[in-house]
């Protein structure tokens, strides 16, 4: 860009803003532009920040150790602008995200995925019954919300929270409406009330955990051995809870509608999709890719750092926009096209890299493909009402959607109702 940044006292080099409608609008071509200009740029929104739009120098960061998540001061170097509540592990760095990853880890496995998609396709059913007589449902606020925030609160050890579409929106969807609103306004309070409600839960959850310990990931947390009084130990366990909460819903949500809406605009790959449904794991994995729903990702230099020739200076703030680095050509073929036999094993930043890696993604592929797959026999003729489909207008942590209207030829009801036995998890993380 214009301005060399290499100082120290560093100019704005580009008047753009990873919250501005403007963006929301034509991401892929903001970034693309930026990305050719300077992969590694500055701006001054926010109180300024970096924004990494390149591939390389995406993977660079995520992987360097003169990199952090954590907290400075209570000041988020994840979120810009920083949010109230803190995210773990998100928001943490070693030894304790050390520790949380080594006790975590064994649970969030491919294996345990895979025995979790009989509660999945149940969920599926139960929540397109009401739906399939009428031959028109809301594919986001009927369907891939609420099969996302079931799946997520049950893995949690909450389900009974999923009871509703109006429990959901209030609990599940509030730290994504904290990061996206403006601080102060009434939609950032209320979401902020409902994720202080939301902690005296899973404060409660925890505490019978530690009573009463059961087969399940809410009984691990709350035995989870931390340096610490009492009280921050116990508001580590709570922020880990919400974490996994919010932090696989709002992005599995978007993964599954735009998965929906870009089949229903494409009714040849659709059909031979049906025709094969042995390529649905290939195709989840292009539109993961290709949507990128963890739309950016905050770091802050913990010293100067080189990136891409630019000098970040230590204490910085610096935004990984993953979607725009899965886009890049330079390091992905054809990038900017679906192609849905790319291959399941491909190379892309949707799900992070190094420490921090998605530890929900074979969760998220998993309930993707089943949601998506039991949607094409049930209704494999739907058409999304593109023209009401109504977009985040702020994309900065997900890029998500509000709602999606779809009408398709009626079917019967399967009977089903919303399941509530999860499967065990594995003899190596029982407590
Ligand atoms: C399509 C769905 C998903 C996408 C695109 C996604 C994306 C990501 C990304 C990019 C990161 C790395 C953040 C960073 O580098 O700072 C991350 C971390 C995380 N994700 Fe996901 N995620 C998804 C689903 C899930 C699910 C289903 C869960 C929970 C079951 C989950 C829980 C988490 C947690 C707890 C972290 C923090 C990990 C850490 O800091 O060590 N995510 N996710």
């Amino acid at each position: 860009m214009g301005a060399d940044p290499k100082t120290a006292d560093v100019p704005a080099v580009a008047p753009f803003d990873h919250h501005a409608p403007d963006w929301a609008a034509d991401w892929p071509g903001v970034t693309s532009r930026l990305r050719d200009q300077c992969p590694v740029a500055r701006t001054d929104a926010h109180g300024g920040y970096w924004l990494v739009t390149g591939y390389d120098e995406a993977m660079a960061i995520a992987m360097g150790a003169e990199f952090m998540s954590g907290r400075v001061n209570g000041e988020s170097s994840y979120f810009v602008p920083s949010m109230p509540l803190p995210l773990i592990p998100l928001e943490s760095d070693p030894p304790v995200h050390t520790k949380l990853r080594r006790t975590l880890n064994p649970i969030f496995t491919e294996r345990m995925a895979d025995l979790w998609e009989p509660f999945i396709r149940q969920a599926t059913d139960a929540l397109v019954d009401p739906h399939i007589a009428s031959g028109r449902i809301d594919l986001l606020t009927d369907l891939s919300r609420r099969v996302t925030a079931t799946v997520n609160l049950a893995l949690v050890g909450l389900v009974e929270l999923a009871a509703t579409a109006e429990q959901v929106d209030r609990f599940v969807t509030a730290p994504g409406i904290v990061a996206r609103e403006k601080a102060g306004s009434p939609a950032y309070l209320e979401a902020i009330a409902a994720t202080e409600e939301m902690d005296d839960v899973v404060r409660q959850l925890i505490r019978d955990r530690r009573r009463a310990p059961r087969d399940d990931v809410a009984t691990v947390v709350a035995h989870i051995e931390l340096e610490g009084d009492d009280e921050t130990v116990e508001a580590t366990r709570v922020r880990l809870i919400q974490n996994l909460v919010a932090g696989g819903n709002a992005t599995t949500t978007s993964l599954i509608a735009h998965g929906l809406m870009w089949l229903s605009e494409h009714p040849a790959e659709r059909a031979e999709l049906i025709a094969e449904p042995g390529r649905l794991e290939s195709a989840v994995e292009e539109f993961i890719r290709f949507y990128s729903p963890a739309h950016c990702v905050g770091r802050r230099a913990r010293e100067d750092a080189e990136v891409a020739g630019a000098t970040i200076p230590a204490g910085e703030r610096v935004i990984l926009c993953f979607a725009a680095a899965n886009r890049d050509e330079r390091a992905i073929e054809r990038a900017n096209e679906v192609l849905l036999d790319r291959g399941a094993q491909q190379r892309h930043l949707a799900f992070g890299y190094g420490r921090h890696r998605c530890i929900g993604r074979y969760f998220a592929r998993t309930t993707a493909r089943v949601v998506i797959g039991r949607l094409l026999e049930r209704m494999p003729d739907y058409r999304v009402h593109v023209d009401e489909v109504v977009h985040y207008t702020d994309v900065a942590s997900v890029n998500g959607i509000h709602s999606m209207p779809a009408s398709f030829t009626p079917g019967r009801p399967t009977g089903a109702a919303m399941p509530s036995d999860c499967p065990p998890l594995p003899d190596k993380v029982k407590v």
